[in-house]
């Protein structure tokens, strides 16, 4: 129990606005350290707490501002002296304690005059005790007081969405980090399920006790996977938008066609049949997109005789292929050359003048760095769309291992997709546990934390991407089908609006634009979003947690990992400092380049 005997009082309460009140600090309280019991205090700090005892009850506010600014007359009061002025402090009410019970929210409120008071270590261990061990992990301690451990609830964490918002280098990599293995090394959640999708590869060694790894040209030595993302899963859109080019509507409209009917043949190979009238181009059905390229391809080159069959009834027949090509190997047929200015041969009148789409298609077919996604090891289909593995065992190999983190490094992927692939893996994910919700594997009954780094990087405020499209999908209703959401992002005025508002929690570490602080200040409950000026003065490692899966607003300073996230971008210092390489390499260099290939 608080004893009321050492003074605590701070000042006294001077107006009351619904939960904000005002208060101004006592002068008889000279010192702004004040010791007690040993512990020196700072008083009046924006991001404290203060204790306003009423009767049984004690309230609990956290301090959002201090100085002039907290005097609800500043104009009145602007004549005293700089000190005066500056002795107030605007305090949010977030919680009361009855007995040794603490909880959020309050049902009564102070009057003017009443007592505010310092809250000691003895009063924090109160309010920091009333967590749920089951559901809670910690990450780090308080930051006032480094024996207080820091809470997080996951049930509010994950169901709820979170952000980890702050500039570069205030730690927010650690911080997930952090969180994944508090979670991972808890052995009560045997099935807990977190895929991290990971545009640097930061995080391989990192939580390498906790994860399994898969990644574009996997190093087998580090235990890496091979990523493989299947192009026939895309949806017909994003499919489209790994090659270069637009294309007109009629044309659009004829490969979609094309897709769907080669869809409809191949499902028939699959072991579970799917019903022939709810297949479409977006289906994640197997089709032969290298056949696709090679019957298109030789459609355009076609050439045809017109030849008299009867009098004055004429046809156009196909000139035989000077030579066929092959499909698999991507070898175009060879047609006779149309004749020039009219008469035999003619050209194809029903060509779609595609030719240099086809031409590149191909390219990006050949190219190594695609190979993920057009030669997806096991799960590529012969030409007649026949699979040897299907999806549900790369949904297995990426959602049912014996790891509780499966991390998606997307570092080997070529930028200019990057925005589209890592939409589609969420899509297909997301899509997955949707459409499982009421099977055992659905996210109901197993629910998945999807944590996404860099998210400003796929999420664009404003962009119709699939990225986009699927994260605000699971934001708004991925709590029905157990998929949770962690952003992780440097920019968060780049963040979509629709998904920030959804964000239950919020980890705000150091951030000094002010662009991005007012953009948080929106995300965050109305009358708390002054202790936005606090974030410029967090120190690294620290943040400013607000939200659901925290009993209360808090500064908490987080727990370093072990191995640190590290980018995997090579340090300058290091490479300049070895011998020149033999410049025999450039050959080799050079075949590389123009067989497209890295090996
Ligand atoms: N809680 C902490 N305690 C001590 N050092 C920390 C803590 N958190 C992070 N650091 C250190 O701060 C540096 C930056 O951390 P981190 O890489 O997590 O930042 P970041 O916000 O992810 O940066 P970026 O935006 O560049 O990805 C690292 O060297 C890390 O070791
Ligand atoms: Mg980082």
């Amino acid at each position: 129990m608080i004893t009321e005997k050492i003074n605590t009082v701070i000042g006294h309460v001077k107006s009351i606005n619904g939960s904000r009140i005002s208060v101004k600090l006592s002068d008889d309280f000279k010192s702004s350290m004040p010791i007690i019991d040993g512990v020196v205090y700072r008083m009046g700090q924006i991001g404290s707490f203060v204790r306003l005892p009423l009767g049984y009850v004690h309230l609990y506010g956290i301090i959002t501002q201090a100085g002039a600014e907290a005097n609800p007359d500043q104009p009145n009061e602007s004549m005293e002296s700089n000190f005066s002025t500056s002795r107030w402090i605007s305090v949010v009410l977030i919680g009361e304690r009855i007995r040794d019970k603490f909880e959020r929210g309050v049902i009564q409120f102070p009057a003017p005059d009443d007592e505010v008071h310092l809250v000691t270590i003895e009063d924090l261990k109160i309010i920091y005790s009333e967590i749920n061990r089951e559901s809670s992990v910690a990450i780090g301690h308080i930051s006032t007081s480094e024996s207080l451990p820091a809470y997080i609830d996951l049930d509010k964490l994950i169901a709820r969405h979170s952000a980890i918002v702050g500039s570069t280098g205030s730690g927010k990599s650690n911080t997930v980090s952090i969180i994944l293995e508090a979670i991972s090394s808890n052995a009560n959640f045997k099935s807990s399920r977190i895929l991290l999708v990971d545009p640097h590869g930061e995080y391989n060694e990192t939580l390498k006790k906790y994860s399994k790894v898969f990644k574009v040209n996997a190093d087998i030595i580090k235990h890496e996977n091979e990523l493989n993302i299947p192009y026939w899963a895309l949806p017909f859109d994003e499919l489209l938008a790994v090659f270069p080019g637009i294309l007109k509507e009629d044309v659009l409209e004829h490969i979609r066609l094309e897709i769907q009917n080669r869809k409809i043949m191949a499902s028939k190979y699959l072991e579970k049949i799917p019903d022939e009238l709810s297949v479409t181009t977006d289906s994640p059905i197997p089709f032969s997109i290298k056949k696709l390229w090679y019957e298109l391809d030789d459609f355009e080159k076609q050439v045809f005789n017109k030849i008299e069959i009867q009098k004055g009834e004429w046809e156009f027949q196909m000139v035989d292929r000077i030579q066929t090509g092959d499909a698999e190997k991507l070898i175009s047929s060879q047609h006779h050359p149309a004749a020039p200015g009219g008469g035999n041969p003619n050209l194809n009148k029903h060509a779609l003048g595609i030719l240099s789409f086809l031409n590149g298609i191909k390219n990006r077919l050949i190219d190594e760095r695609y190979k993920f996604l057009f030669s997806p090891g096991d799960y590529s289909p012969d030409l007649d769309g026949k699979l040897n593995s299907d999806l549900n065992k790369l949904l297995i190999e990426w959602l049912n291992h014996d790891k509780p983190i499966t991390i998606l490094d997307l570092s080997g992927i070529p930028p200019e997709i990057m925005v589209s692939i890592s939409g589609t893996l969420i899509k297909i994910i997301y899509d997955a546990l949707f459409w499982g919700q009421n099977l055992d594997v659905g996210g109901r009954r197993q629910p998945l934390l999807i944590a996404l780094e860099e998210a400003h990087t796929y999420l664009r405020a404003g962009e119709d991407s699939v990225a986009s499209r699927t994260v605000q999908a699971i934001a708004k209703e991925g709590r029905k089908y157990g998929v949770g959401l962690l952003l992780i992002s440097q920019r968060p005025t780049e963040l979509d609006e629709t998904v920030l508002s959804q964000i239950g929690t919020i980890f705000a570490l150091r951030m000094t634009n002010s662009k991005d602080k007012g953009h948080i200040s929106s995300a965050i409950q109305d009358d708390l979003s002054d202790l936005v000026s606090l974030l410029p003065s967090l120190r690294t490692g620290e943040g400013l947690v607000l939200g659901e899966a925290v009993k209360i607003p808090s500064r908490i300073k987080f727990d370093k990992i072990a191995f640190a996230p590290k980018s995997s971008d090579p340090l300058v210092s290091e490479r300049w400092v070895l011998e020149k390489p033999n410049s025999n390499l450039y050959d080799e260099l050079l075949l590389r380049w123009r067989n497209r290939r890295f090996h």
